[in-house]
């Protein structure tokens, strides 16, 4: 693990005797100035050591990096962030993400170049263990420095005003009914999370031992008001749904962080039925006096989850939530690992493209300087039978099948976040011709993708 030394500040990686005291640093690093938000005192003393200890596996006691003046007293904590292993599928390929939270420097300690050089142990601690990308989630631009492309995009988020939805007609039944989610339920939310999977060309599965974790705290009364909860949307006793909801986003909106429901079911029947739940079963578990304070219902979800498809207009109105960005950040240290990950996608693209299903050729992916490796693509007969790191040997070499981009850009492209009609009208330096453009468009189409961030 890295350690160095520099003007007497010193890198390392945590063990377990360590996060106390990284406990004390963090938090009022992420307190306003003359503020005490019990949000954030929760979010680092409670979460952030749970996590570090390891519960939900996104990390382990090792897995925060983390700086300090050995020029001070007691070596005083100035900089730190955490380094989570997580999953990811592309269209159901699954691999290996370093994601980066609790990025902090200590106000006196700001501008000096620290978090850069916390960021190249976390990436080389990443890389080293294989992950194919990193992603963070915050600081607009601040990412950018250290090789991250906004390619995750949420889009607009949402929101139901609690007037906008129709009251239960005299005489009728609700269509579903609500209960806190068991650990028996495990399985079974999975599966729902699993079909919205297979909607999503990325995805980032619902990790099992966080699910379990949020259910146990959704049944312990004792549990902080900060807790989420997960709860079951059941038709005659068999569930049917599911969501994950919390209470501090603004504590006059119900906070929805996700929701799955299983397949054929026919949502927009029973869609008041749902929304009426939502807002019932959370006045419930608000105290009095915050639950009639309630205007709304926040979806923190993509803008293309399927069940806005079920939502009537009526009850959807876009808005900007609290704290919440409408793109995750993406570092891909290597182009070609990532494709070469992929194969099996890129054949079954070529083979739907009709005309492209026996195709013979190699696509040159050039990103104008050695700095972002390009990627040589080799296809033979339909299949990709390639793929490895290329540079022009000389750039004045005509080259054919090459299609350039500028640095970072092709993120975009290849995760299916926007098309190259979309990128080259912000950058003419994208410079294909015609066919390759075709051949670019097959391998990589602009794709839906159900992005959230459920932790
Ligand atoms: C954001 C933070 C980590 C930046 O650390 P820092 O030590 O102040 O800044 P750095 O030394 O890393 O700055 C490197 C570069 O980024 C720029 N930068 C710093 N803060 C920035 C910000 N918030 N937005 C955009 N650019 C920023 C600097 O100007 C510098 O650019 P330059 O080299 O062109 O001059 C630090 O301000 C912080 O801890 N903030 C509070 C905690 C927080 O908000 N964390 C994120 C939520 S998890």
């Amino acid at each position: 693990m890295a350690t160095s030394r520099d003007n007497g500040i010193k890198l390392q990686w945590s063990t377990k005797n360590d996060i106390d005291r990284l406990c004390s640093a963090m938090e009022p690093v992420f307190q306003p100035p003359d503020e005490k938000i019990d949000f954030v005192t929760y979010l680092v003393r409670d979460q952030y050591k749970r996590w570090a200890l390891g519960e939900s596996s996104f990390m382990t006691p090792e897995d925060t990096v983390f700086a300090t003046d050995t020029n001070t007293k007691d070596d005083k904590i100035v900089a730190f962030t955490t380094l989570w292993k997580d999953k990811q599928l592309y269209n159901g390929i699954g691999f290996s993400i370093g994601r980066v939270e609790f990025v902090g420097v200590v106000s006196e300690y700001r501008n000096q170049g620290l978090m850069p050089r916390i960021m190249d142990a976390v990436h080389e601690a990443s890389d080293l263990r294989g992950d194919l990308m990193q992603t963070i989630v915050g600081i607009p631009y601040y990412y950018r420095q250290f090789d991250y492309e906004y390619a995750l995009d949420i889009g607009k988020r949402s929101k139901t005003w609690l007037n906008s939805i129709p009251s239960l007609k005299s005489g009728e039944k609700e269509l579903t009914t609500l209960r806190a989610a068991t650990l028996e339920d495990l399985d079974i939310i999975l599966n729902f999370d699993q079909v919205l999977s297979l909607q999503s060309c990325n995805y980032a599965p619902l990790r099992r031992e966080y699910l379990e974790t949020q259910i146990k705290g959704s049944i312990n009364s004792t549990a902080s008001p900060f807790q989420r909860r997960v709860v079951m949307f059941e038709d005659d006793g068999h569930a049917i749904g599911y969501f994950i909801m919390h209470n501090y986003a603004d504590s006059s909106a119900i906070s929805v962080l996700h929701i799955a429901f299983k397949p054929n079911i026919n949502l927009p029947t029973i869609i008041n039925s749902i929304l009426r739940g939502i807002v019932q079963y959370s006045s419930r578990s608000y105290d009095e006096k915050s639950g009639e304070n309630l205007t709304a219902i926040f979806w923190h979800f993509s803008e293309w989850h399927p069940f806005f498809n079920s939502l009537p207009s009526c009850n959807r109105s876009y808005t900007s939530l609290p704290d919440e960005a409408y793109s995750t950040y993406v570092r891909i240290p290597n182009y070609a690992n990532f494709i070469r990950h992929i194969i099996p996608v890129l054949n079954d693209r070529l083979a739907n493209a009709k005309s492209w299903s026996c195709y013979n050729g190699v696509l040159y992916i050039h990103n104008y300087t050695k700095k972002y490796m390009g990627v040589r693509i080799q296809i033979d007969g339909g299949h990709v039978s390639k793929v490895e790191d290329w540079f022009p040997t000389d750039r004045q070499q005509p080259v054919s099948n090459q299609i350039h981009f500028p640095p970072l850009t092709f993120t975009n492209i290849l995760l299916g976040n926007k098309s190259l009609e979309e990128l080259q009208i912000v950058y003419p330096d994208i410079a294909v011709s015609d066919l390759t453009a075709q051949l670019v468009n097959v391998l990589f189409p602009k794709s839906v993708s159900i992005n959230h961030n459920w932790v």
